[in-house]
């Protein structure tokens, strides 16, 4: 089962690029650009990595991405995650970014967007994986920065295919970004949104009414609400689940409480993805073999979920059938 998981043709669409910074390149890149930084072993880093719960771990995680500085580096980072996933047989990724990480320490947007391309056109000549970008609002700032963040992304649109939101859930309820969805669908971005994964399953129907979202990153809640979760079945909207990321945040105390086998039973389009990987202790194979291990997933179970990675992306429907006959011959 192991090397069938690792095996399996895979979409990856919850991946903040960000949260793929290994403690060995945080350490390279600010040894590149000359930044001091308080920890003094990899080791230490990673010892650092205890979390309580999903603020604990922002506090680290937006102070970690300090080092990144040059084009050069962002093109360093994707082109490491892409070689990762690549490695567990990612086939088409959507990966999300926090601009406002980074233009709020004065980094313009054009560097990170060369380092991200360059790093996405090598893997598809490479690996003969799609990619996409995902540009996520950050959801603890007013709407204000946010819309700032999408002007300055407008000479860049042909590389993003949608609008996220992330950040701390609880008191920032997805209403608050009507304004900035609505100018980023009507730009021809698709939608999604970070909800139900520490705040309530409110904020998942907010997501779907009030931003116009097509999948839901985490949804966890949605097993709280009868109604919320009729509505994820009859709409079949996707949940892009991180079991790991759930458990090192303690949205679920163990493995075996994880709601993912519970839901995928109900019907719900239930994908897995690697959210952090860095920081949870392991990317989207990782996440699938603890999902099957903990829940008792059947080779049917893996197989299904790997195929709604695919329907669920924002791919046409080329891509998407050639795909899906990958899943299909591979699990004969
Ligand atoms: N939730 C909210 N914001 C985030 C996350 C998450 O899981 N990962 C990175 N930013
Ligand atoms: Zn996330």
């Amino acid at each position: 089962m192991e090397d069938f998981i690792r095996g399996i043709p895979k979409a990856e669409l919850h991946l903040h690029v960000e949260g793929t910074l290994e403690p060995e390149m945080t350490f390279a890149l600010a040894a590149r650009n000359g930044i001091d930084l308080p920890f003094t072993s990899v080791g230490e880093v990673r010892g650092a990595y205890e979390f309580t719960d999903l603020q604990s771990f922002l506090d680290i995680y937006y102070h970690g991405a300090a080092v990144l500085r040059t084009a050069e580096d962002y093109h360093d980072l994707m082109a490491a995650y892409l070689r990762r996933a690549a490695a567990d047989n990612v086939r088409h990724a959507e990966i999300f970014f926090d601009p406002q990480t980074h233009t709020s320490r004065g980094i313009p947007f054009e560097t990170f967007m060369v380092g991200f391309e360059r790093a996405q056109r090598a893997a598809e000549r490479e690996f003969g994986m799609s990619t996409s970008l995902i540009m996520c609002f950050l959801r603890h700032l007013p709407e204000e920065d946010a819309l700032a963040t999408l002007e300055a992304a407008l000479p860049f649109l042909s590389q993003i295919v949608g609008v996220g939101l992330d950040s701390g859930e609880r008191g920032n309820p997805p209403e608050a970004f009507v304004r900035v969805f609505a100018v980023a669908r009507a730009h021809g971005l698709r939608a999604v949104a970070h909800a139900g994964e520490e705040g309530p399953p409110e904020y998942i129907l907010g997501a779907l009414d009030a931003l116009g979202a097509e999948r839901i990153d985490h949804g966890v809640a949605c097993e709280q609400d009868e109604a919320v979760l009729r509505r994820l079945i009859t709409d079949e909207i996707p949940l892009t689940m991180c079991p790991l990321s759930n458990v090192r945040l303690r949205v679920f105390d163990r493995a075996e409480d994880h709601n993912l086998k519970r839901l995928l039973d109900l019907g719900v389009r239930v994908t897995i993805n690697s959210d952090d990987p860095a920081y949870f202790g392991g990317y989207v194979a990782d996440n699938y073999l603890m999902a099957q291990r903990a829940l008792g997933l059947t080779r049917e179970d893996v197989v299904r979920i790997a195929a709604n990675g695919i329907e669920a992306a924002f791919l046409d429907a080329t891509r998407k059938t050639e795909l899906l006959g990958e899943v299909q011959r591979y699990a004969g």
